[in-house]
């Protein structure tokens, strides 16, 4: 046995070695040693809850890897649609795979006219997109009864595609409805992320859209497209191991991302810059972090302690777009902000670093998204990460996710009637 651990049950002098494998050691010899006594681990913070070979996350070292290829490539060299067929299919494409890929996710976009017309009307002027988006999602399960047949591996892919081709025209239609402007229909000639511009932003005439922002757009996709066990992606693999369609699954990931802990902090910082509101005052503000006012919103990451590798991506893309939308006028706070907090010893000494959501925000408004969108967007991009890690989990042959509890209530006692409480 390479390495191991060993652990001593104190109370009766038996001892377990347990082998480490790929970095972990397997509960289920610790449950033969001890059954009865689980784990405490609150947010699974200490917890492996599956092997996978999609995403290699290195923490300490700034490394993201799709696949084993590194996000810095994928980001500058491929495109969101060739990561799509990455994440899900383990491999890169050759070019007749590419090909159809491309063809049969740009022919499934369109939806059920119920669905616009019956479903979406039906939510009020102001509904958030994100609760429109996640309501969408579920909906679908009701169009495509067969997709509960989860043991076919072609009826699987079907749903990806699927899944993949039509997210972007829920989202268009949520921002439209919001907007008070007609919905506009997938343009099967367009490729992925300038056929989502279209939809969103068309009134009147043909859209024209620079191939900056394009690149932009589809580069933040690819940058979105997974991270492992994270919360959204853990909420598809708990919901899946129960069998539960892959709607239905991809729905209950887009409830999770909702949260401001997780999708929601792009939102939160262009609300602290507006808040900060001037250059002159990112000195003070830094202080007011410091002296426990608040956090520095984009700053930060539970797993990352070095630098975030998709921050490092996003800067430059956000160069890219603001030469030709104009500079945000809060990228000045911005950098001001990280340059400060770069140097600052608080920062520092706790590691934090800029994460990916620090620009995001300020790209995304350049490119005219309302806050209420970036969430939607995000979502738009893990989606094919959630549908990998649901296929994955599927082939697994997981068994369902049912964690033990450590039981603290009350001991048993006898019920009294509502007359003599
Ligand atoms: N600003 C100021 N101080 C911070 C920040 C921050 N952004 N983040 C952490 N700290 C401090 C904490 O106060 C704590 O200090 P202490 O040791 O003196 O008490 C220390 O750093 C460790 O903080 P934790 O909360 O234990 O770190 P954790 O790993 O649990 O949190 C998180 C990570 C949630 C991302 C945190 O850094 C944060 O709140 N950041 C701001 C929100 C944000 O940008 N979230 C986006 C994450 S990326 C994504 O989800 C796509």
């Amino acid at each position: 046995m390479a390495e191991s651990i060993t652990i001593t049950d104190n109370r009766t002098g038996e001892s377990i070695e347990i082998p480490i494998e790929d970095g972990g050691v397997d509960a289920a010899q610790w449950r033969k040693l001890l059954p009865g006594i689980w784990f405490s681990d609150p947010g699974l913070a200490t917890t492996a809850a599956t092997p996978s070979a999609i995403t290699e996350l290195d923490g300490e070292n700034g490394i993201l890897r799709y696949r084993g290829y590194p996000i810095e490539q994928l980001a500058e060299q491929s495109t969101f649609l060739e990561v799509a067929y990455l994440l899900v299919h383990g491999e890169l494409p050759d070019r007749a795979q590419h090909d159809s890929w491309v063809h049969e996710i740009t022919t499934h976009t369109y939806i059920h006219e119920n669905f616009r017309q019956r479903i979406y009307d039906a939510f009020h002027y102001d509904a958030h997109p994100m609760g429109m988006l996640t309501s969408g999602v579920a909906a679908l399960s009701t169009f495509y009864p067969e997709a509960k047949d989860i043991e076919d591996p072609d009826n699987r892919l079907t749903q990806i595609i699927r899944l993949i081709a039509k997210i972007p025209t829920l989202a268009a239609a949520a921002y439209r409805h919001s907007q008070g402007q007609p919905f506009v229909f997938p343009d099967n000639t367009l490729d992925y992320p300038t056929n989502f511009l279209n939809m969103m932003y068309q009134v009147g005439g043909p859209y024209e859209i620079h191939p900056a922002l394009r690149k932009a757009m589809d580069i933040l996709l690819i940058l979105h497209a997974d991270h492992e066990q994270n919360c959204s992606t853990t909420t598809v693999r708990v919901v899946g191991s129960a069998h539960a369609d892959p709607y239905s699954s991809i729905a209950a990931a887009c409830a999770a991302l909702y949260g401001p802990r997780h999708g929601g902090a792009n939102e939160a910082v262009l609300n602290m810059l507006d808040e900060i509101g001037d250059y002159e005052n990112v000195d003070s503000f830094i202080e007011s972090v410091k002296s426990g006012a608040g956090r520095l919103m984009g700053f930060g990451h539970r797993v990352y302690k070095n630098y975030d590798p998709r921050a490092t991506i996003i800067k430059q893309a956000a160069d890219d777009v603001f030469e030709v939308t104009g500079k945000n006028p809060l990228l000045d706070i911005a950098l001001k902000l990280e340059e400060v907090a770069l140097s600052d010893e608080y920062f520092i000494s706790r590691k934090l670093y800029p994460n990916v959501d620090f620009y995001s925000g300020l790209i995304y408004q350049a490119m005219g998204f309302p806050i209420e969108m970036f969430t939607v967007l995000f979502a738009i991009g893990r989606t094919p990460g959630w549908l990998a890690h649901w296929n994955e989990m599927l082939e697994q042959d997981s068994r369902i996710a049912r964690p033990r509890q450590l039981y603290v209530g009350p001991g048993v006692r006898d019920y009294v009637p509502l007359s003599s409480r």
